[in-house]
C-alpha cells in the first residue's frame, strides 16, 4: 500500500512526531510512505515526496511541518476534488492519513463521505477546538508558551504598578486563554464563549486595586468580541480583512483596542503583549510529543485495518477512534463550568 501523509491549516508543535510515528508504523509493515507537500493543494497538484528513515529521521522534537501546510479547501477550486481522486484512481495514492483541524478534517470528513475516499484523520489545532477528542496535540505546548509569556509579564507588571493585556490565539474558543490564565494567575480572562463587558473588567480591576494590588494581568483571546455594557458588541480583526479559502478573517488587535479603553476607564497605565505565532513555533512540549505520537501511530493502524473515515482521538487516556463526521459536526468551545473555575480567582 502507499500511504500519503498531508498537514493541513495552521501549523502547530507536534506535527512532526505524528509524520514520524505513522511512517515508522506503517514502513515496518511493508506499506511505501509519500509525504503530500503544502496541505490539500499538494493532493490537487500531485506533489508528493517519498518519505523514509532518512527523512523523518531527527524530526519528533522540531516544530513546524517537514512537508509544508496550506490553507487550501480542493471544494473551493476549480476542478480541485476531481484532482484529488485522480491521484487515488491512478495508482499514486492507496490511503491518506489527513492531519489537521476543523477545516482540513471538515474536507477529509466530505471527500470520505461524498467519494469514499480512503482516508484517516488526526486532530491537530492549537486551538483543542475539535470535537469528539480530550484534547488536541499543540495545545499544550500553546498553554506552556502563553504561561510562560504570563509569568514574565507578571513581574514587570509588579515593578511598575500597570496593568499588562496579553493577547492569546484562538479564533473561536478560549481553550488557549483560560488554560495559560489558570495557570499564570490571570485577573481577568476574555473569551469569545463569554464575553463579558469591558466595563465589568474595569471593575474587577479596580476591585483588585482597591484590595492594595496596584497591578493587574487581563488574558484575552484573539475571538472575544469586544463587549460594553450597553451591549455593543465588536469583533476586532487585523488590518488585512480578507478571509481565507475557509472563509475565516485574519483575527488580531483586540489587545491593543482592550489595553486603551481600559487605561481610559480606570486611569491605570496599561502596556499590551500580542503573542501571536509563538505560540505555534518552536518545539513541542513532551505532553505534546507524547499524544502526537500516539495519534500517529492510531492513524497507522486504522489505515492498515482498511478503517477510514476515522480520526484518531483522546478519550480520558485512551486513544479510540471516532468518526470524522462527528469530529468535524461542530466545534468544541469552552464550557461555563471551565469558566469558573477561572473566574474564581478575577478581581
Ligand atoms: O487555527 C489556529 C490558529 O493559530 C488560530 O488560533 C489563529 O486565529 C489562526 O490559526 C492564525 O492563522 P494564520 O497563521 O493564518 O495567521
Amino acid at each position: 500500500m502507499r500511504v500519503g501523509i498531508l498537514t493541513g491549516g495552521g501549523d502547530c508543535p507536534g506535527l512532526n512526531a505524528v509524520i514520524r510515528a505513522v511512517t515508522r508504523r506503517s514502513l515496518s509493515r511493508g506499506h511505501e510512505v509519500v509525504g503530500v507537500l503544502h496541505g490539500w493543494r499538494g493532493l490537487v497538484e500531485g506533489q508528493f515526496e517519498p518519505l523514509g528513515p532518512r527523512e523523518i529521521s531527527g524530526i519528533l522534537p522540531r516544530g513546524g511541518t517537514i512537508i509544508g501546510t496550506t490553507r487550501t479547501n480542493p471544494f473551493k477550486l476549480e476542478d480541485g476534488v476531481d484532482h484529488v481522486l485522480e491521484h487515488f484512481s491512478n495508482g499514486w495514492l492507496d490511503a491518506l492519513v489527513a492531519i489537521g483541524g476543523e477545516d482540513t478534517l471538515g474536507v477529509a470528513a466530505r471527500l470520505y463521505r461524498e467519494h469514499a475516499l480512503p482516508v484517516v484523520g488526526v486532530p491537530k489545532t492549537i486551538d483543542n477546538d475539535l470535537a469528539a477528542t480530550d484534547y488536541t496535540f499543540g495545545f499544550d505546548t500553546a498553554v506552556f508558551v502563553a504561561t510562560e509569556a504570563i509569568d514574565r509579564l507578571h513581574t514587570t507588571a509588579e515593578s511598575h504598578n500597570r496593568v499588562m493585556v496579553v493577547e492569546v490565539m484562538g479564533r473561536h474558543a478560549g481553550w488557549i486563554a483560560v488554560h495559560s490564565g489558570i495557570a499564570g494567575g490571570a485577573d481577568v480572562i476574555l473569551i469569545p464563549e463569554q464575553p463579558i463587558t469591558v466595563e465589568e473588567t474595569c471593575r474587577l480591576i479596580k476591585r483588585r486595586h482597591d484590595g492594595g494590588k496596584d497591578f493587574s494581568i487581563v488574558v484575552v483571546s484573539e475571538g472575544y468580541e469586544l463587549s460594553h455594557d450597553t451591549g455593543e458588541r465588536r469583533l476586532v480583526a487585523g488590518e488585512a480583512r480578507e478571509t481565507d479559502q475557509f472563509g475565516h478573517v485574519t483575527l488580531g488587535g483586540i489587545g491593543e483596542t482592550l489595553g486603551r479603553e481600559i487605561e481610559q476607564l480606570t486611569g491605570y497605565e496599561t502596556r499590551v503583549t500580542v503573542l501571536g505565532h509563538v505560540q505555534r513555533g518552536g518545539t513541542p512540549t513532551p505532553r505534546d510529543r507524547v499524544l502526537a505520537t500516539r495519534y500517529g501511530l492510531k492513524a497507522a493502524d486504522l489505515v492498515h485495518e482498511g478503517n477510514y473515515g476515522r480520526m484518531a482521538a483522546l478519550h480520558g487516556d485512551a486513544i479510540v477512534d471516532v468518526s470524522l463526521e462527528e469530529a468535524t459536526a461542530e466545534l468544541k468551545t469552552v464550557p461555563p463550568q471551565w469558566y469558573d473555575v477561572a473566574k474564581a480567582f478575577f478581581g
